[in-house]
């Protein structure tokens, strides 16, 4: 009995099922009879000793991120690579005229092509397919999201350039099995900016190419080089670090202006200097951090602060020398009023002149055409005067070599940059 309902159930089955089973295509029939007998895990060649050459071409899409510290370059390019595949071969006319068609990268053989520089392999979205063509030709496309590892010169920043090169070799195959060619001319390659994002930080110069064959254990591989050449754009830099840093140093220059008794000078001074300091705690996350050579920037701030600093001791220094000769000067004029009393209400009157260089000198010049007789102490006074004339002038050579050294260091750095910016 109940054999009796199997066979009953399985001939409803087959009745059911016969007449929905659909025709195959001409797609479906055409992948069958080219993956009938098709081993992917064998270089689709007839004869062994023929190689398979693949061809390499690549787009740099963008530069993500350049990063001194592990010294890695994140790029985002768009890769193609090419092979005849001698297996997948096919008439169109025997398949209703399908030149092309595509197929899943996993059932058919596909090189073992990697870039060496690779530190991590980002988030590139996984094509899953190949497109392939009745001549066998096999066209693999994909984007690659990777990190490159590359050796970044940040001495220049933020003028630098920079090379980061990718490699692509087969990692198994010796150049007899797997060959390398670049599909479009080197030129075609190195001036392709069409899909570059050209509106970052970083600007495309061009994308050389190179092949040649390396000799590892006895036996030669294959491999291409495109050399990633970058460019900084500088101007984010120039407006947020150079330029305000810049005129913190015009102020210190002109600050040598205020007088030099007023004691102003000195306070103007410290604040432009703790002003300065709190600037660069703040910059320091902007800086590239590089473990070899720090770039040139980083000491150009270094030396700002050193001369603020130089200049505020050279101001303090003339300000305690002119202190020092004001009171010696008083003190002088004192000892003269008590030896001639004849002068006594000229003399305090004189003691109070608020402005001490041209006053002084008055007074000196009095003391020098009335008290005659006490000749001794009237070359005292001179000798002060001079000193005092003495404190100015320095002041003025201390400012004009400030100046100077500042100038020098200045165009230094204005030509570093400028010959980095411009070549
Ligand atoms: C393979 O190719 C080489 C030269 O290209 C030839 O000498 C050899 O006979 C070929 N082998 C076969 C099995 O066709
Ligand atoms: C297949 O593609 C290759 C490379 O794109 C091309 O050279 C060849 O002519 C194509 N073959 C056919 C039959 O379209
Ligand atoms: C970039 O670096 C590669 C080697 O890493 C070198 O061959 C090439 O000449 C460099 N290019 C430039 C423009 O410096």
């Amino acid at each position: 009995m109940i054999l009796v309902w199997i066979v009953l159930f399985l001939s409803v089955n087959l009745t059911e099922c016969v007449p929905e089973k659909p025709k195959r295509s001409t797609l479906n029939q055409l992948t069958r009879t080219l993956l009938r007998k098709y081993d992917c895990g064998v270089r689709p060649v007839h004869n062994w000793t023929s190689s398979t050459t693949v061809y390499i071409d690549l787009i740099l899409q963008s530069v993500l991120d350049v990063d001194g510290k592990t010294q890695s370059i994140t790029t985002s390019i768009w890769y193609r690579q090419i092979w005849r595949d001698e297996f997948l071969v096919w008439d169109p006319e025997d398949f209703d005229g399908i030149t092309e068609l595509s197929l899943s990268s996993d059932a058919i053989w596909v090189p073992d092509i990697i870039v060496t520089e690779f530190v991590e392999e980002g988030k590139s979205p996984p094509i899953p397919y190949v497109y392939v063509n009745s001549s066998g030709s096999v066209r693999n496309y994909r984007p690659i999201q990777a990190v490159l590892a590359c050796s970044l010169e940040m001495y220049a920043f933020p003028f630098d350039k920079q090379n980061c090169s990718l490699t692509f070799r087969s990692w198994l195959h010796s150049v007899k099995e797997i060959d390398l060619a670049l599909w479009r001319s080197a030129e075609a390659i190195a001036g392709d900016k069409r899909e570059f994002m050209n509106d970052g930080e970083w600007e495309l110069l061009s994308v050389p190419s190179q092949y040649w064959q390396i000799r590892q254990d006895d036996a030669d591989y294959a491999q291409i080089q495109f050399n990633l050449l970058i460019r900084r754009r500088p101007l984010l830099y120039v407006v947020g670090l150079l330029i305000p840093s810049i005129f913190l140093m015009l102020v210190d220059v002109v600050s040598f202006y205020l007088p030099l008794n007023s004691g102003t000078r000195i306070a103007f001074k410290i604040s432009i200097l703790l002003g300065y300091t709190v600037f660069r705690v703040n910059l320091t996350d902007e800086l590239p951090a590089t473990a070899l050579r720090t770039p040139l920037i980083g000491v150009f701030f270094v030396v700002c602060m050193a001369m603020l600093m130089l200049s505020l001791i050279k101001s303090i220094l003339v300000v305690k020398l002119l202190h020092h000769s004001e009171k010696e000067v008083k003190q002088m004029s004192l000892s003269a009023c008590l030896l001639d009393r004849s002068l006594e209400e000229d003399l305090l009157s004189l003691n109070d002149v608020p402005d001490p260089p041209s006053g002084l000198e008055w007074l000196l010049q009095e003391l020098v055409s009335l008290r005659m007789a006490f000749s001794q102490e009237d070359s005292e006074s001179s000798a002060q005067a001079e000193w005092l004339s003495l404190c100015l002038r320095l002041d003025r050579l201390l400012f004009r070599f400030y100046l100077l050294v500042l100038a020098v260091y200045t165009g230094t750095l204005l030509l570093l940059w400028a010959r980095w910016s411009f070549t």
